[in-house]
């Protein structure tokens, strides 16, 4: 008897053990003791691009009638509340449509060398096959001035938002619609290769499945599992099929084509519940899994228990890359309690120094996700990476650790060959609204007027020792 109990317990352990070591093996969890570690020492090769990022509609200003974010805004939950946190609209943004000039200067005075945008794809497409050529020579515009000012333009040609039209024909929940996208990424190819060539597809197609269909928080504010796995699909496609289509005109093959892929990372919220480490990894399948297996074998696969299962082809996948940009923010806990549909809800880590937001502080983060990301055998760009931080008495530090941890990952041999800062300005941070601020310059929103935060001057004194 006693035997047969001690039999038992031995298999159960070497079961749990080999759970936890497939659980585990993609990307365990990693903690660094900052108090044991010097961050003065960083090493970053010469011709590291230094940048800062943003996107259209959170700076631009005038989507409100025009783009599906616009319409968003000005809608309310089921519940009553609004869809942005105090009914904020993004309005004129911090109108850099209209300070092109004086936002490049801000560059110039941190010492920057690239500048990461998105064009609106609503003001130079208002109507289905109609091109507004004032908007699109406005980016024309925008990248001669930057270039004239010593700043590399990189392009986003998606950053969650499209026309309304596109909404409104299905959007990205139809495949049939990629078509509107790739003629907007032709027009504006053709416009901006002879100055522009860093291009990045699409930003985040995990945020923008996950936010628009499963949480609910951005357009079209739908909770449907199943849709949510084909939007990601067909966000894919359009990925492989823009590239495909863009390497293939002239100047294509001197523009460096990628795709912005957010690296979440999901953990257990204890280390020692497999439980725990179960719900994390179907988490991980397919907000991180299904982009860089797509990558890897050309098979995409979207599946959520009793919720969603999608498995297709994309012919293609695993050679449209020339870079990958790596957003990374902070990572996720996931805590069983016996219902997968409420445990895939994500919490901050416990135990850690928050941001404004429901991230935690987690710099060695970025270490982990260039390991991970490295898989794809491509140059790794750091397109997004910041803090929302109102009181600016985190940021400092924040930019020095995750500096450190960038330049650790490099001298450990990935291929890491840029870091853009989300983002220049304070701006408007989608269904949180105007209360984030994650600028390195500050923004009176009444006013308009930039201002260097104290924080921010951490990331100057980075860029200016690298490049001594
Ligand atoms: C997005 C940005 C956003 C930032 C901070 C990223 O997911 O690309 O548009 O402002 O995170 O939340």
């Amino acid at each position: 008897m006693k035997n047969k109990l001690l039999a038992a317990l031995a298999v159960l352990l070497v079961a749990y053990g080999i759970a936890y070591l497939v659980l585990n093996s993609r990307d365990p969890l990693l903690l660094w003791d900052w108090s044991e570690i010097d961050t003065s020492e960083k090493y970053f090769p010469t011709g590291f691009v230094w940048g800062a990022a943003s996107a259209a509609h959170q700076v631009e200003g005038g989507h409100q009638n025009i783009n599906n974010f616009g319409r968003w805004e000005k809608q309310f939950h089921a519940n009553g509340e609004p869809t942005i946190v105090n009914g904020d609209k993004s309005g004129i943004a911090v109108d850099h449509w209209n300070r092109v000039e004086e936002d490049t200067q801000l560059m110039v005075d941190l010492g920057l060398d690239a500048y990461r945008f998105s064009v609106s794809w609503s003001k130079i497409m208002p109507a289905p096959g109609v091109v507004d050529q004032a908007a699109l020579q406005h980016y024309v515009d925008e990248v001669d001035t930057l270039i004239a000012n010593g700043i590399t333009p990189m392009v986003t040609l998606h950053h969650f938002t499209h026309p309304i039209w596109f909404e409104d024909l299905g959007g990205f929940e139809k495949q049939k619609n990629i078509a509107h996208f790739v003629e907007f990424s032709v027009i504006v190819f053709k416009a901006l290769q002879s100055t522009v060539k860093q291009w990045c597809t699409i930003n985040e197609p995990g945020v923008y499945m996950f936010d628009g269909y499963l949480s609910g928080h951005f357009p079209p504010g739908k909770v449907d599992p199943q849709l949510a796995g084909k939007v990601l699909e067909n966000l894919m496609r359009a990925h492989v099929q823009v590239y495909t289509k863009l390497k293939s005109l002239p100047g294509g093959d001197k523009a460096s084509i990628g795709l912005v892929k957010n690296m979440m990372q999901m953990d257990a919220q204890s280390q020692y519940n497999i439980m725990d480490h179960f719900i994390k990894f179907f988490a991980d399948n397919n907000y991180n899994e299904a982009v860089l297996r797509l990558f890897r074998t050309d098979e995409f696969e979207f599946y959520m228990p009793t919720m969603a299962d999608l498995s297709s082809k994309i012919d293609g996948a695993s050679k449209a890359l020339d870079f990958i940009g790596l957003n990374y923010y902070s990572h996720y806990a996931f805590n069983f309690n016996g219902n997968i549909d409420e445990s895939l809800e994500a919490k901050a880590y416990p135990g850690e120094m928050m941001t404004d937001m429901d991230y935690g502080i987690y710099p060695e983060g970025i270490y982990r996700a260039i390991k991970r990301i490295s898989q794809l055998d491509v140059p790794i760009i750091i397109t997004e990476n910041g803090i929302a931080d109102g009181k600016d008495d985190r940021r400092a530090d924040y930019i020095d650790r995750t500096l450190y941890a960038v330049s650790k990952a490099i001298e450990d041999g990935y291929d890491v060959r840029g870091f853009y800062y989300w983002s220049l300005t304070d701006n408007f941070e989608w269904n949180l609204g105007y209360g984030q601020r994650f600028g390195l310059y500050h923004v009176d929103f009444m006013t308009q007027e930039r201002s260097l935060k104290e924080g921010s001057k951490t990331y100057v004194e980075i860029i200016r020792q690298a490049k001594q």
